[in-house]
């Protein structure tokens, strides 16, 4: 709104009228001569009190937990709640708070001062354009100080705080603000204004930049045609009645005269209450003290705070309550807010003030799964008669509630969608001006994460079967007991696979822990779950693994071991720590854990293709060269993401075979980071016990040298060739006579790959020999990753880079150099 500027010489005229009329309502006062003086917390002279004892001028304490800090106030004498009406404040409207032992003293050069107990001067009246002759606390709430001559010189009636009185005005650019809440002092959001153009308005502001956002009440008073028209004073008047007084003379009314409340027997007041809304109310004279009366609100605006910016202008700020909240009135005809489900108060303390959620949605998560993952986390939930006016991202029409509804599910980043009509409206963070009323017609469906339970953690995977060949296979999963597992031949559509150089990009999700999602299941969850830990499906490196089953699908659940027990504090936490930041699709997805007294345990996707060691070694015929192709680039993904792209840098340190787990579409995701070993950013080596699994431990383990991420490049070698040839890389059970007896993998391939061998690694596999420049260029990159001097191994982007072609592979050198003792 442009303000309109009144001639200049009218205004004048105006004002020196205003003036004449305050000097000719000089009633009568309590005369405060120059040198007086009040000490906060003193308990001799309280305040300056008005002739009637209806007012006093004097410090208050306000604060109930701090007994030492006061405001210099005005109040109603004799009513005992809820009774300051101004007090001493900044030019930015902020409270004055005066410790202990401060003093206010009338000057006659500065009106009055207020010094904290060392003598420094905290606040003082201003500006003070005369020699004071002396103060006069009015028995209309008026504390004025007057000149010799002129009459008023300065008053607290034109500095008001979040009150008028009757007889108060408040002038073009004048302001109450609304406080804190009830008994906070402190600035609050809530502005009550008369503009320069006319209007007076109500308004929120931004409370760090003081930045006004638009009207939710505006009282009409500005006439574009004519600026006689428009409003030049707000007036709460003798008779408790407030008015915009136009420079016609015309009264526009912002409350109806009041009947009942005789001015006589009634104290009023006009208040910018902490809550937003402008109320004038009442309070019985004649009940002293310890009496009995209360004050009555008599009038409200605007009438529905809640409703009442429906249609505002602009699109900033977070509405009467704070972000992701929602505006409700109560039976009073004031507002409540409360934070939406899932979402709780940023400060406790203000009620009205912003919500944060509980947990962030991350469009991460949808890689986890085949793209309907975010719908297996949340769900909706019904808002009936509640609408999020504006602030959409995305609008259609729709007569289905249903598509309204699936559209939000979908969408990582809809929080909320508002369906009304024909419409359905998509909303995201943060969520501004919500409201419920029965008048309201839309409906808004909030998405939640679903509960904490262990029926709502996702499996995406489990939703999209497909129809395919099974046969039963006897396999060891992660390494010792049998388990049987189903192994699904239909390959015909995986073989599809081509490395994207975007995928480079995904990125870890910096959630800190208490925030990363992760679901808190208890122990008869879990215990339910597994039937009571029936179904042993392995041992990992410091527990066993059970399967379990929920109405959502499979877990494994991780039962720490008791002979940990000394490092299980540590170990758990670790492993709890970095998985729960670590979300990458070649990853095994920690769901959550259980801690429970002596009960530790973690609960991970279930994966239903069991371990890449008994894919790749007990098959046969051997399984699809472009699966494993598929599956060598995906663990070299994984890699890559632990060794670069996370905040912490991970070492897996036991990358084998059997720590690599398929899902149901055989995508690999590394498991069991319970030896990783954790590498803050900077810190590229670290000490430590060897550890790991024989056969594929880099020698750098056993020399004195301090560890680095190529440990894992060098088990990646072993485990590449591994997928190669199908092979062990150490063959440790009997019985396995008929190959190459006690020859170690790496040993053999190096061997074939230098005399020009390389078909002998891929016997009989003719979808390898198929296409031999590629199972080359796999070999030599193994060779290079199981150098034995670590800084001739690549990186695992580098790896990556190789597998895929991009960069030439040359020809490795001998891995053992200096004949090695492995
Ligand atoms: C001021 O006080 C005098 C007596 O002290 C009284 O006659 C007069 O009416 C009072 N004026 C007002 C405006 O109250
Ligand atoms: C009274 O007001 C006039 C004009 O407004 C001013 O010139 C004069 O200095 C004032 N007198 C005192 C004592 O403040
Ligand atoms: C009042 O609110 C402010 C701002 O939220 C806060 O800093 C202050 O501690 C509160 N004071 C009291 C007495 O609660
Ligand atoms: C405004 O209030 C006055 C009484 O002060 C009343 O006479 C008048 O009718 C009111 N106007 C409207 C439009 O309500
Ligand atoms: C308190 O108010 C009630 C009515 O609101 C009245 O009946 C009662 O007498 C009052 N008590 C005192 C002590 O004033
Ligand atoms: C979610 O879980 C909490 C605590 O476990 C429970 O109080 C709440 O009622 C649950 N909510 C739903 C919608 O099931």
């Amino acid at each position: 709104m442009q303000p309109k500027m009144v001639p200049v010489s009218v205004f004048l005229l105006l004002l020196l009228s205003f003036v004449v009329v305050v000097v000719c309502a000089q009633s009568n006062g309590t005369r405060i001569s120059t040198g007086s003086s009040l000490v906060a917390g003193s308990s001799s002279v309280q305040a300056w009190r008005s002739p009637s004892d209806d007012f006093a001028f004097g410090f208050r304490n306000v604060d109930n937990n701090n007994d030492d800090l006061f405001l210099l106030a005005i109040w109603f004498y004799k009513v005992p709640e809820n009774n300051i009406v101004w007090f001493a404040k900044e030019k930015d409207n902020n409270p004055v708070f005066a410790p202990r032992g401060s003093k206010i003293e009338l000057t006659a050069s500065s009106g009055l001062v207020l010094r904290n107990g060392n003598g420094g001067e905290i606040w003082k009246s201003k500006p003070i354009t005369a020699s004071v002759a002396f103060g006069s606390m009015k028995d209309t709430g008026n504390f004025v100080l007057v000149d010799s001559i002129n009459g008023s010189i300065w008053e607290s009636f034109s500095y008001p705080t979040d009150t008028l009185l009757p007889t108060q005005k408040l002038e073009v650019d004048g302001v109450l603000s609304s406080r804190k809440s009830q008994g906070n002092f402190s600035l609050g959001k809530f502005q009550f204004r008369l503009l320069r153009d006319g209007n007076a308005v109500l308004n929120t502001i931004n409370l760090r930049s003081g930045f006004p956002y638009d009207a939710y009440y505006i009282s009409n008073t500005y006439d574009s045609a004519s600026s006689q028209n428009s409003g030049l004073q707000v007036i709460f008047d003798e008779q408790g009645f407030l008015y915009v007084l136009k420079r016609n003379g015309e009264q526009s009314n912002i409350t109806q005269p009041s009947v009942g409340n005789p001015v006589e027997a009634y104290y009023y007041r006009a208040t910018m209450n902490f809550d937003g809304v402008l109320g004038v109310s009442s309070y019985p004279k004649g009940i002293d003290g310890d009496a009995n009366g209360s004050w009555k609100d008599l009038f409200r605006i605007p009438d529905n705070i809640c409703l009442s910016n429906e249609n505002p202008i602009g699109r900033l700020g977070s509405g009467i309550c704070g972000f992701n909240s929602i505006c409700t009135l109560k039976s009073n005809g004031r507002p409540i807010c409360n934070c939406a489900q899932g979402y709780s108060l940023v400060d406790p303390n203000d009620e009205l003030g912003n919500c944060k959620p509980y947990i962030t949605q991350s469009c991460d998560e949808e890689q986890e799964g085949a793209g309907n993952f975010n719908q297996n986390l949340y769900e909706l939930v019904d808002l009936p008669n509640t609408n999020w006016p504006m602030y959409d991202y995305e609008r259609f029409s729709t007569l289905n509630e249903q598509v309204c509804k699936s559209s939000c599910l979908e969408d990582c980043f809809c929080v909320l969608a508002v369906f009304g009509g024909s419409d359905c409206w998509k909303k995201r963070l943060p969520l501004s001006n919500g409201r419920q009323d029965a008048s309201i017609t839309a409906v808004s469906f909030l998405k939640l994460r679903k509960n904490v339970s262990l029926e709502s953690f996702p499996d995406a995977d489990r939703t999209v079967k497909k129809q395919r060949t099974l046969i039963i296979v006897m396999s060891a999963l992660f390494g010792s007991s049998v388990f049987i597992i189903f192994i699904l031949l239909g390959f015909k559509c995986l073989g599809l696979f081509v490395l994207k150089k975007e995928k480079l990009a995904e990125t870890c999700t910096k959630n800190v822990f208490s925030e990363c999602n992760l679901i808190q299941f208890t122990f008869m969850d879990i215990y339910k779950a597994t039937n009571g830990f029936k179904e042993e499906i392995g041992r990992g490196s410091c527990g066993i693994v059970y399967k379990g089953t929920t109405e959502a699908g499979d877990i494994a659940v991780k039962k720490l071991d008791r002979m940990f027990e000394a490092d299980r504090d540590k170990e758990f936490r670790t492993e709890m720590n970095v998985i729960g930041q670590t979300h990458h699709k070649n990853l095994v997805r920690l769901l959550g854990y259980c801690d429970e007294g002596s009960n530790r345990m973690l609960v991970y996707q279930f994966m239903s293709n069991g371990s890449l060691s008994s894919f790749l070694f007990n098959g046969d015929p051997k399984p699809s060269w472009k699966l494993r192709t598929r599956i060598a680039f995906e663990i070299a993904r994984g890699l890559l993401y632990l060794h670069e792209e996370c905040d912490t840098h991970i070492i897996h340190c036991d990358i084998k075979p059997q720590n690599i787990l398929l899902d149901e579409d055989y995508n690999a995701k590394i498991s069991d980071f319970g030896l990783a070993k954790l590498l803050k950013v900077d810190q590229s080596r670290t000490e430590t016990g060897i550890r790991g699994t024989k056969g594929y431990v880099a020698p750098d383990w056993f020399r004195s040298s301090p560890i680095n991420a190529k440990v894992d490049v060098y088990s990646y070698g072993v485990l590449l060739l591994e997928i190669i040839c199908c092979r062990r890389n150490v063959e440790t059970e009997l019985g396995d006579g008929e190959r190459e007896e006690g020859m170690i993998l790496t040993d053999w391939a190096y061997d074939c790959y230098e005399k020009g061998r390389v078909e002998a690694l891929i016997e009989g596999d003719m979808e390898a020999m198929d296409d031999f420049h590629r199972v080359e260029r796999f070999v030599r990159v193994a060779i290079w990753c199981i150098q034995e001097d670590p800084s001739k191994r690549p990186t695992m982007e580098k790896v990556m880079l190789m597998l895929a072609g991009n960069v030439d592979v040359s020809v490795p050198p001998c891995p053992y150099p200096f004949s090695s003792m492995v």
